[in-house]
């Protein structure tokens, strides 16, 4: 979703850091940017649609110690120069960058037009300026007019806005996150994530929701946007470090994601023995587990109610977050809610949690980001340690999630040393099967298949979700469109979409549903598709074969591999940017 960005400080070189700071957000997803730096007292504002791509930097280079930026990815309004932030108020002395709705504008702009404020865009975040300005007008204080102004926006939002008199960043969030990094003794950046600031310092501080922060560069309050009460908060170091969030020698990130898997799932498995057994005993006592994330990290949870069945013989209920208030008749005290996220930012995600809190029941957040809110908001979280994920398409993060639910599952059935030995296993079977000529072999397929229209995938069991996420990493990057199906599900209507050489992917194992899938694939092919296998065994009805080394309860975490790096090269040969699919964005922070 939207990036924000800013600096405050001692550097002179605002403009370009800001420019820096945007490119390093554009992994979260765009269709607009924009700047404002404050050159002398007046503001040099630049804004326009697509790329950000070779802007020239020199336009950038005037002396310049405060800044604002924004990626945006359209709500209120179209893709348009105009609706581009930041956005002005009427003086020109204020500029505003947002993340998120303010649900209530057509009101508030309407009021703001009968006090004589011309609007320039069709956008919701507009009317942020002006009322700043207004309330402005009341006290001559920045920070107190921001703060006034949020309490008449209804909504989830982060917003930063920047004045020129006062020379002050204020920045306050309802919903989506922002972050400060401390420049000791020179400066202050605010951004939506980490990367943005990262090469220039490693200490943040995180917001929390219903918080606000200003600063002029030398000293910095938190504060609470309801009560204006000042808050104190820690300075926290990053602990990761920069070029794991760098593309290296990759062309894309995708691709060195899904090579980090090399040693990703590892880090995955490496939990502490003991917490791993206090959650399986609280899952155990818990009155009805639920699973709940979206998109990927969705079916990673969907994956777990089979891990947790056929492991531990143990039921846990699944919801898509969007879906999960609709089952809140069910939550108890003492229910265990469990969320799975990559970002830990996710607005849907963040929803179940406030529902799981109105029924009183505890909230387990098994997430990437370190601090994210997910992270905060939960009773208790386990880190998949997955490192800095930025391509919109989720890879390492699913296999991390996947692994940390198993080796749960294995706890809960009081086999935790099997499991864990079975996933280190695995990982290091990952580690040999993304070798050059796998990673060829997949590229020469996604050349055989890459003009097709249409793709099916087909798994059962743990390899049913496999086949649901194949179908997203397909779409997201390549644009093919692409359809995962439980495999006996078919002859109950899919199997009328096959025609003479439909591509149908077949996810297998060596498991007991082994011969009902072979079956499914042989009906498929005595319709015309073309049969390609993933798995450890070649069978006879496969036309092609794609192998994913024997992983016994992890095939699904082996399985998912080989179709991350043919989406990769379906992308890559049909002309598209993996690293930058159109209409989505990494972290989803509106719902
Ligand atoms: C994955 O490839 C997606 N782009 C998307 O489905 C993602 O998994 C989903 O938005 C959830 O994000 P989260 O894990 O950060 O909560």
């Amino acid at each position: 979703m939207c990036g924000i960005f800013g600096y405050v400080g001692k550097r002179t070189d605002a403009g370009v850091i800001a420019i820096e700071g945007l490119k390093n957000l554009e992994y979260r997803g765009y269709d607009s940017w924009g700047i404002a730096c404050k050159n002398g007292s007046e503001l040099h504002v630049k804004k326009d649609i697509g790329p950000i791509g070779e802007i020239d930097s020199q336009e950038f280079t005037a002396p310049c110690s405060l800044s604002i930026a924004h990626t945006r990815w359209a709500t209120h309004g179209g893709v348009t120069q105009r609706n581009a932030h930041p956005h002005l108020s009427e003086d020109r002395n204020i500029a505003v960058v947002h993340n998120g709705i303010v649900e209530n504008y057509l009101e508030l702009r309407k009021d703001l037009k009968a006090k004589g404020h011309t609007f320039q865009s069709e956008t919701d975040t507009e009317v942020i300026p002006h009322l700043i300005e207004e309330e402005l007008k009341k006290t001559g204080d920045f920070a107190e007019a921001v703060r006034a102004a949020c309490l008449h926006f209804e909504g989830r939002y982060a917003i930063l806005a920047l004045h020129t008199q006062s020379n002050m960043l204020v920045a306050a969030r309802t919903g989506s996150p922002l972050i400060v990094g401390v420049e000791k003794g020179s400066g202050y950046f605010i951004a939506s994530d980490i990367p943005a600031f990262m090469k220039h310092t490693r200490t943040v501080q995180y917001l929390d929701d219903g918080e606000m922060v200003a600063t002029d560069g030398k000293s910095i309050t938190f504060s609470d946007i309801k009560t204006g009460e000042t808050r104190p908060k820690r300075e926290i170091p990053i602990t990761y470090h920069i070029e794991q969030a760098q593309k290296g020698d990759f062309e894309h990130f995708m691709l060195k994601e899904i090579m980090d898997q090399k040693d990703s799932v590892a880090r995955a498995v490496n939990q502490d023995e003991g917490e791993i057994r206090t959650i399986a005993e609280a899952i155990r006592r818990a009155k009805g587990t639920f699973l709940v994330g979206c998109g990927t990290a969705a079916k990673a949870c969907m994956a777990a109610e089979y891990f947790f069945s056929v492991v531990a013989e143990h039921h846990v209920n699944f919801a898509h977050a969007s879906e999960f208030k609709l089952f809140h008749h069910f939550l108890k005290p003492e229910s265990l809610v469990i969320v799975v996220s990559q970002s830990g930012e996710t607005a849907d995600v963040l929803e179940a949690i406030r529902v799981a809190r109105d029924k009183g029941a505890k909230v387990l957040a098994i997430v990437n980001v370190e601090g994210s809110t997910i992270d905060r908001e939960a009773d208790y979280t386990l880190l998949i340690n997955a490192g800095p994920e930025r391509a919109v398409a989720s890879t390492k993060a699913l296999t991390g999630q996947l692994a940390v639910l198993l080796l749960i599952a294995y706890a809960l059935a009081e086999r935790l040393k099997e499991g864990k030995t079975l996933l280190l296993e695995t990982a290091a079977a990952i580690n040999d099967m993304l070798n050059p000529r796998f990673v060829e072999r997949l590229e020469t397929l996604a050349e055989k298949i890459h003009e097709e229209e249409n793709l099916f995938i087909i798994g059962k069991g743990w390899n049913y979700p496999m086949a649901l996420e194949s179908a997203i990493k397909i779409q997201e990057v390549s644009y093919v469109h692409a359809e995962g199906f439980a495999a006996g599900e078919l002859k109950h209507g899919p199997i009328a979409l096959i025609e003479k050489g439909s591509p149908c992917i077949v996810l297998t194992g060596n498991d007991e549903v082994l011969l009902d899938i072979l079956s499914n694939a042989q009906e498929l092919k005595a319709r015309g598709a073309m049969i390609i296998g993933i798995g450890p065994k070649r069978h006879d009805v496969f036309d092609e074969w794609i192998k994913a080394p024997e992983a016994s309860t992890a095939q699904a975490i082996m399985n998912i591999i080989p179709i991350q790096v043919l989406a990769y090269f379906l992308a890559v040969k049909r002309g598209k940017n993996p690293d930058m699919p159109r209409n989505l964005a990494k972290s989803v922070t509106v719902k």
